[in-house]
């Protein structure tokens, strides 16, 4: 790993939303005590089976919104740990539009564009989902654009969808810093030739995947000091 900001200069901060920006398991802590003490576990595998669900379909040429993918996936883990609720399912996914953002991330995205950085979201979830789940976590004047996957029809780590920030921010892409809490996707950007910061909140080992982070952090926090912004 090597980390030099000014060579060749970063000129944008992108970030992934999902586990990165947002947490993803906020949503199951709202409904905590009416799932019981299989909670934290239907949460990971809610996540785990959205995330299976956009890699296989990709695959297999079936692209549906995430939106949708995600309703498939709590549906495949309530019904893992036997939760038949109709009315929590629903709560489940309004609380998944309105995530809780992590507690370091609107001053970091507010101090990036008051020095000039512009900056982006680049997530699989829908345009309009991450729109309402950014200004819910007061997020929205933090962020110059919202890049979605659903344009493409296609999820990450397709190679088309980290062009898409290149082409919407008219930055190449060793001079774009793109944040992610998840490897495999710091993986996929690493491979396109941006530069990535690994967001390591959960203290997972390295992916044995082709290409790593630049850098490699427990949180968003240090991010402006080791850009080395006034
Ligand atoms: C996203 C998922 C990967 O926001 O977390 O794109």
């Amino acid at each position: 790993m090597s980390w030099n900001p000014a060579e060749p200069p970063i000129r944008a901060c992108v970030f992934d939303a999902y586990g990165t920006l947002f947490d993803v398991h906020s949503a199951v802590d709202r409904h905590r005590e009416r799932i019981g003490s299989s909670a934290q576990a239907m949460s990971a595998l809610w996540r785990q089976k959205q995330l299976e669900y956009t890699w296989l379909r990709s695959l297999m040429g079936r692209y549906v919104d995430f939106d949708r993918l995600t309703a498939d996936a709590l549906a495949y883990a309530m019904e893992t740990h036997a939760i038949d609720d109709q009315a929590l399912t629903r709560d489940l996914l309004e609380a998944y539009r309105e995530l809780s953002c992590y507690p370091e991330v609107p001053a970091l995205l507010r101090r990036l564009r008051q020095a000039g950085l512009p900056t982006a979201i680049l997530s699989n979830g829908t345009e309009a989902t991450l729109h309402h789940a950014s200004r819910s976590a007061g997020l929205d004047d933090g962020l110059d654009r919202i890049l979605s996957v659903d344009t493409l029809g296609i999820y990450k780590p397709d190679p088309r969808v980290y062009q898409l920030a290149v082409d919407a921010l008219e930055v190449p892409a060793d001079q774009i810093l793109f944040h992610s809490s998840n490897a495999w996707d710091v993986a996929g950007a690493a491979s396109f030739g941006m530069r990535v910061a690994w967001i390591n909140r959960s203290g997972a080992c390295a992916e044995r995947l082709p290409d790593g982070p630049d850098l490699e952090l427990a949180n968003l926090e240090p991010i402006a000091d080791l850009l080395r912004l006034p």
